[in-house]
C-alpha cells in the first residue's frame, strides 16, 4: 500500500470510490432514501472537485488502484474516511488515519475529531476515539444519524 497527496485528476475516481464505499459497506446501517441522499449515484464531478479541493486530502494505492482516501483540516477535524469495499477490514482506514494524524501532530494539533457514521463508528473507537454525542443532520432533506467523536493524540486505541 502506498499512501500519496491526492492530484486534482483524481477527484472523479474518489467520487466513485466515496459512493461504492457508501452503498457498499454503510448500506446494512442506513436506508436506501438516506443512502441516496448521502450518496447520489452518479456522482456529481463538480461538487466532487469542490469538496476536495477544500481539504487536504490523502489517498490509499494498492497496486495503482485507489482503495481508500481521508481528508482533513489542520485544526484536526478528519473530514472524510472512505474505504472501497474490495478493500475493506484490511487495514487501509487505520493506515490513512495514522498518517493523518502523524503529520496533524508534526503541525502542533493535539487533538482530533470526526462526525462518524454508524458504520464508522466501531472503526473510530477502535482507534481511540470516543464519542462526545449522536445528532442528526439533513443531507438533501433527509434525516442522518452520525457521532460526533474525539481523540487526545496519544490516547491509545481499546486493548492496545
Ligand atoms: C469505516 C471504514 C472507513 C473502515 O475502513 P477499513 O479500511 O475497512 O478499516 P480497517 O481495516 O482499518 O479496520 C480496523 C479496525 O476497525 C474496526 N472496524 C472496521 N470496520 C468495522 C466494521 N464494519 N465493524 C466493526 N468493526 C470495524 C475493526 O476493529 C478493524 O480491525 P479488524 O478488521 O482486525 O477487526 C470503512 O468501512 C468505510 O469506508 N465505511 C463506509 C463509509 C463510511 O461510513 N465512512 C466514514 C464516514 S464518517
Amino acid at each position: 500500500m502506498r499512501i500519496r497527496a491526492a492530484h486534482p485528476s483524481d477527484s472523479a475516481e474518489l467520487a466513485e470510490l466515496f459512493t461504492s464505499s457508501v452503498h457498499g459497506l454503510a448500506s446494512p446501517h442506513y436506508d436506501a432514501n438516506q443512502l441516496h441522499a448521502w450518496a447520489p449515484n452518479p456522482p456529481d464531478p463538480d461538487y466532487w472537485r469542490r469538496r476536495l479541493a477544500a481539504v487536504d486530502v490523502r489517498v490509499a494505492e494498492i497496486d495503482g488502484q485507489l482503495a481508500g482516501f481521508v481528508g482533513f483540516h489542520d485544526n484536526g477535524h478528519i473530514d472524510l474516511m472512505f474505504v472501497h469495499p474490495d478493500h475493506a477490514r484490511s487495514g487501509v482506514a487505520t493506515a490513512l488515519l495514522k498518517h493523518a494524524e502523524h503529520e496533524l501532530a508534526a503541525v502542533g494539533v493535539v487533538s482530533f475529531h470526526t462526525e462518524a457514521s454508524e458504520a464508522a463508528r466501531p472503526f473510530f473507537e477502535r482507534q481511540g476515539f470516543e464519542v462526545e454525542r449522536h445528532e442528526f443532520v439533513d443531507a438533501r432533506g433527509v434525516e442522518i444519524g452520525r457521532y460526533v467523536m474525539r481523540k487526545r493524540k496519544g490516547s491509545s486505541a481499546p486493548g492496545q
